[in-house]
């Protein structure tokens, strides 16, 4: 089974566009979604809509969950963007029909379930043992204990979002000669240094986790980040993704992607925020700088 992960959409149409056809090319089983589909960015409508017609399984997301209730533990600029997100969801566009479909399908959302094809995947959008709100970032390792506490809490693979950075983690568990445990962990990916320049040819940049494939070995645990769709934040711009090859009998292998899209066109849609009157809210035009930093 190949499967195409993709996570922390945020409202991003433009760069989920981007990413499904570039999908599309390489002929994915399935989509799966890690959630925050919506949250900070001007299209959250179309990115329900997009999710639910090509994700086979989709997560729910603190900025997902908090767009339907209220935003909690949220700074100013994230909390305005929820409302304003939340506000666009009452909106009967084009007909009732539509809203209550796309509220009904953010509400039944799951918060942690292994992929119903391969029981190997734990589906999550923050962590295995705080689904909805844990950070795993990667830094995070120099916390051995942290780590002991995620890994026990699922048998092979968990695939979560949520840190909008690429990243694999792998827990390697060795006996002694006299029976003791050792376990050691190991990151791939992660954070970089350079920051990649904008443009849709990407000559002469250096780019994020781009086309790397790391083979993941079955006597071994993983926690698996594809980054973020809609706001990518390890100093790449460009869309983030992966896809994940699981077959029988064979280690499984993932493969992160980047895609362009043009984020200027994201900023101006949430410039235009600012003069819809009949909204009570607008969204910060810091969510449409950030897109081009990558940060
Ligand atoms: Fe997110």
């Amino acid at each position: 089974m190949r499967l195409a992960l993709i996570s922390d959409i945020h409202s991003n149409s433009e760069a989920l566009r981007a990413v499904l056809s570039e999908i599309a090319e390489a002929k994915v089983d399935e989509i799966v979604c890690l959630g925050d589909i919506i949250g900070y960015g001007p299209d959250p409508l179309n990115c329900i809509d997009l999710v639910q017609e090509h994700c086979s399984l989709a997560l729910l997301g603190n900025h997902d969950f908090a767009c339907r209730t209220q935003p909690v533990n949220f700074n100013q600029v994230a909390r305005e963007a929820a409302l304003w997100t939340r506000f666009k969801l009452d909106t009967a566009w084009p007909d009732d029909a539509a809203r209550e479909r796309r509220i009904r399908y953010i509400d039944h959302l799951p918060v942690r379930i292994h992929h119903p094809r391969d029981s190997r995947l734990l589906c999550v959008h923050g962590s295995s043992r705080c689904a909805t709100n844990e950070y795993v970032f990667p830094d995070d390792l120099q916390d051995a204990m942290k780590f002991d506490r995620l890994f026990e809490r699922f048998d092979n693979i968990c695939i979560e979002g949520h840190t909008h950075m690429p990243v694999v983690f792998e827990q390697d568990l060795r006996l002694d000669e006299e029976g003791t445990e050792h376990t050691s962990y190991q990151r791939f990916l992660g954070y970089r240094e350079e920051m990649r320049s904008p443009g849709p040819d990407g000559t002469g940049t250096i780019r994020g986790a781009a086309n790397v494939t790391l083979r993941l070995s079955e006597g071994k645990k993983y926690i698996v980040n594809p980054g973020s769709v809609g706001q990518p934040r390890d100093r790449d711009s460009w869309a983030c993704w992966a896809i994940m090859e699981l077959v029988e009998d064979q280690d499984p292998k993932v493969s992160f992607r980047r895609t362009y899209y043009d984020w200027h066109r994201v900023l101006e849609m949430i410039r235009r925020t600012e003069h819809d009157d009949n909204c009570p809210y607008q969204l910060d035009e810091f969510l449409g700088t950030r897109l081009e930093r990558g940060f």
